[in-house]
């Protein structure tokens, strides 16, 4: 049954990763587009009703893209739609949650360590997390009309979803959820308010009338609003790969650090695209990156190197009982049918190999065991770390 998990994992991850790619690339590309338009060359594409035009080249050919300022004159038939790049990455996202987290929630859910929580719970908050995220997020964008104060009121509610979630699950999970909330916002404001507002739009027409530009301001809003989420919940996606980030005691406070530089960035490449080169916006982020390099370095204190020297004996016992029911050929832990992330330490070579891994992951963070799955305790870290230390 396993088997079947790790090839629903393949296959829904490599399905979200390219659904992504696609709905974030024309993110991307419309924003951008957007800021390129200038006002048309020709009074008579005024009168049309354009309000913008832009040259591009691309792939072998010159285009020209116009946009209206509230519809054009016919409803324009095929008119092409995007929605499916978001539904289809949120879909697939959830499917991977599932087959990764819930399936195996007790392994990767929860961390006795950070809260003793059934699987159940577990599940049920990280459900209940996403349906809050959206609820939250769109309260506050139709209660608060000033823009800064509602940029504001998101961030401190991702600050303490951050933090709520690192207080429930484990650390690594708690940043994929975060994560999913933020993505449970966009879609949401791709299925609920701006597809909806393109619906108006086309009614509108179809009935003859005139549309109401406030359908094209509320689009419009939430998609600036999901373009500067866009390289927060990348981050958050990707986070798993990096134990020094979600491993740490202020995972939270970090993950809505890296997640805000990630927001400013995306603020940079805006600006630059209506012509202004805020290149203090880049720098500051870079100040900003090396602060949290440098405030969440793995702490110098040298573990204890005193006390009796340690034998590879000791090391392998500690690691035959720790890391092995995971990181073998013939894994022994319920739930896993192939070693992780293709990592054994089966024989004396494989652990001596991978020595700054077990440090890595083991003694300079807590991400490994997963989840402390094998309850490995504290004196064994210090184990190891001297048994590393002696090398
Ligand atoms: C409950 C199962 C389990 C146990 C026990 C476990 N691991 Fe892991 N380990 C995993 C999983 C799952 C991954 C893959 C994580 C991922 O997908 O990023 C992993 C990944 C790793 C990696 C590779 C990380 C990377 O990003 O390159 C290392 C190194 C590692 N574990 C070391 C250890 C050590 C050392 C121990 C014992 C102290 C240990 N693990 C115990 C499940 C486990």
């Amino acid at each position: 049954m396993n088997y079947v998990w790790d090839w629903g994992n393949l296959l829904f991850r490599w399905l979200h990763v390219v659904a992504a790619i696609a709905w974030i690339g024309a993110s991307f590309y419309f924003i951008a587009l957007d800021n390129h338009l200038r006002p048309p060359a020709e009074e008579r594409d005024r009168d049309r009703g354009v309000g913008g035009e832009s040259w591009e080249v691309h792939g072998g050919g010159f285009y020209r893209v116009e946009k209206f300022l509230v519809a054009p004159e016919k409803l324009p038939s095929p008119l092409h739609w995007f929605k499916w790049e978001a539904y289809t990455t949120w879909l697939s996202g959830v499917a991977l949650f599932i087959v990764v987290y819930y399936v195996h929630a007790s392994t990767y859910l929860v961390d006795p360590s950070v809260r003793n929580l059934s699987t159940w719970a577990a599940v049920a908050i990280s459900v209940g997390g996403l349906v809050v995220a959206w609820v939250v997020y769109d309260g506050l964008c139709r209660v608060i009309r000033e823009e800064r104060l509602l940029a504001a009121a998101v961030f401190g509610f991702i600050v303490l979803s951050a933090w709520v979630m690192s207080e429930l699950l484990a650390p690594r999970a708690a940043y994929v959820e975060v994560g999913a909330m933020i993505g449970t916002m966009m879609v949401g404001n791709v299925f609920f308010v701006i597809i909806p507002a393109h619906w108006e739009l086309v009614r509108a027409k179809q009935r003859g009338e005139e549309p109401d530009p406030k359908h094209n301001l509320r689009g419009k809003t939430r998609s600036v609003h999901n373009n500067y989420l866009t390289l927060p919940v990348v981050f958050a996606m990707l986070s798993n790969h990096s134990p020094f980030t979600y491993g740490h005691s202020y995972s939270w406070l970090i993950l809505v650090a890296i997640m805000a530089l990630g927001a400013w960035v995306r603020h940079y490449f805006n600006l630059r695209h209506v012509g202004r080169n805020a290149w203090w916006i880049l720098a500051s982020a870079a100040v900003g990156f090396v602060v949290v390099a440098v405030a969440i370095r793995p702490s110098g204190s040298k573990p204890q190197t005193t006390g009796a020297a340690v034998s590879f004996a000791q090391v392998q016992r500690v690691i035959e009982q720790r890391c092995v029911p995971c990181h073998s050929q013939h894994p022994t832990e319920p739930g896993f049918s192939s070693a992780p992330a293709g990592v054994r330490f089966d024989t004396r070579a494989e652990i001596e190999q991978q020595a700054e891994r077990i440090k890595e992951q083991a003694v300079d963070s807590h991400a490994m065991p997963l989840g402390n799955a094998t309850h490995m305790t504290q004196g064994e870290r210090d184990l190891l770390a001297r048994w590393l230390a002696s090398r």
